[in-house]
């Protein structure tokens, strides 16, 4: 099964073969996928909302307007960025031809338009409408588009007719995606270790030194790695994200020491390191057991350096092994990043330079160059941490295959 921790958009429009879309909930949550079901106004007269969001365990969207006196509204862009994979099941005959026309009258038409993943169709109608030409000629505009027809099976039809036009089964449905999650997984049977967020260095028992790291970048490429498969292990210094979904381990570390320990503990098992966390270089070299109190003028704290982690790996590394660093840097950016990547014989370093807008700590988003090993280099516009992450994730998939 390949559709653990996977986002499954599950857009239901007015077909009778509605109410096998139930099933199809149930089934993707068996399989450990996450699911947020999606409605046209008249699939509800086949099958209610409450029985899908009890199902899905998620509240149905179906509507742009949330409240009308609040003035709040769901967000379609957002649906669409979420799922892994869309599927309308099932797809009746008047959203097929909205959805080659674009005619955006709903809520999810307007999600499918917006939608970024895979969408598959699992068309159900009449013996007639499916032989129609106008359907026929549909469908092979779909796949122009890139979607993925799940072809309907031949039977008994509601109108009582016998042929071609109902919806695949929900296990067909099942089968259909975990297939394509499968090929789209070739980091599976790999580990991954990543390490996310700040360390915090402790002077006294109320305070420590840390940075303003959040830990968005290396959570965002711990669930884009375990996307594609990998194992992915997890660990993070002082972050309020909730854990990632799909992980095979979670460890919390606070301070560098121990993100060192955690780290060389795992690095020898696995086949990918990214070392995201914002490491501090140094730490008080005393840390008081009573808080220091306030006395005099000034106050001298000596620190002393930590152990570079990253560096460490480097040192100890396989060569079958793909090791990937970060580089902050506020002047001459990649002259820094690529001595950090020779110096730390790294595979790969992910170059983020806080002159740019919208790059760096604790934002949604970042602007990276990616340089590899051997001075090949790689600069992308700036985007989502969770669409940095999917291109880190796709150069160490590249370098893995290499
Ligand atoms: N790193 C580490 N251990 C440290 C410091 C950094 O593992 N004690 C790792 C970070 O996780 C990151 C990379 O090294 O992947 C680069 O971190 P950065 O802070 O940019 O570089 P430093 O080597 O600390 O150099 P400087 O602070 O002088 O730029």
């Amino acid at each position: 099964m390949h559709l653990k921790g996977k986002h499954i958009v599950v857009a239901i429009t007015g077909s009778i073969a509605a109410y096998k879309s139930a099933l199809l909930v149930r089934l993707l949550k068996k399989a450990g996928a996450e699911v947020q079901v999606i409605m046209t106004p008249s699939s509800q007269d086949f099958i209610t909302p409450l029985t899908l969001a009890t199902l899905s365990e998620n509240p149905v969207k179906s509507d742009f307007t949330q409240s009308k006196e609040a003035g709040t509204w769901t967000n379609h862009v957002e649906v669409g960025l979420w799922g892994d994979a869309m599927v309308v099941a099932p797809c009746s005959a008047n959203t097929l031809g909205k959805m080659v026309n674009g005619v955006c009258d709903n809520f999810l038409m307007a999600c499918y338009l917006s939608a970024k993943c895979p969408v598959f169709v699992a068309p159900a109608m009449d013996r007639d409408m499916f032989l129609h030409g106008s359907t026929t000629e549909n469908l092979e505009k779909l796949t122009g588009f890139g979607n993925h027809i799940i072809e309907p099976g031949t039977g008994e039809l509601a109108s009582g007719l016998h042929g071609k036009g109902r919806m695949a089964e929900p296990e067909e449905i099942l089968d259909a995606l975990d297939v394509f999650f499968a090929g789209h997984q070739p980091l599976l049977g790999k580990q991954a270790l990543v390490s996310a967020g700040p360390t915090y260095e402790r002077l006294d028992p109320v305070r420590f030194i840390g940075n303003f790291s959040s830990g968005k970048m290396g959570y965002a490429v711990a669930t884009a790695l375990a996307a594609l498969g990998a194992e992915v292990h997890l660990v993070s210094g002082p972050s309020s994200l909730p854990q990632p979904e799909g992980l095979a381990s979670f460890t919390r570390i606070e301070s560098a020491q121990e993100l060192l320990e955690a780290c060389t503990a795992r690095f020898s098992k696995v086949d990918i390191a990214v070392m995201a966390a914002a490491v501090a270089d140094y730490r008080p070299a005393h840390r008081a057991d009573q808080k220091i109190k306030k006395a005099g003028e000034a106050l001298e704290v000596r620190l002393e350096k930590t152990a570079d982690v990253l560096a460490t790996l480097g040192s100890t590394r396989r060569d079958n092994q793909v090791l990937v660093g970060f580089a902050l840097e506020t002047q001459n950016e990649l002259e820094h990043a690529r001595g950090k990547l020779e110096g730390k014989n790294l595979d790969l370093i992910v170059l983020n330079s806080l002159n740019d807008p919208g790059a760096g700590f604790a934002t949604d988003t970042n602007k990276v160059t990616l340089l590899f090993k051997g001075n090949k280099l790689r600069s992308f516009e700036l985007k989502s941490k969770a669409d940095v992450a999917r291109d880190i994730a796709a150069a160490i998939t590249e370098i893995i295959s290499a």
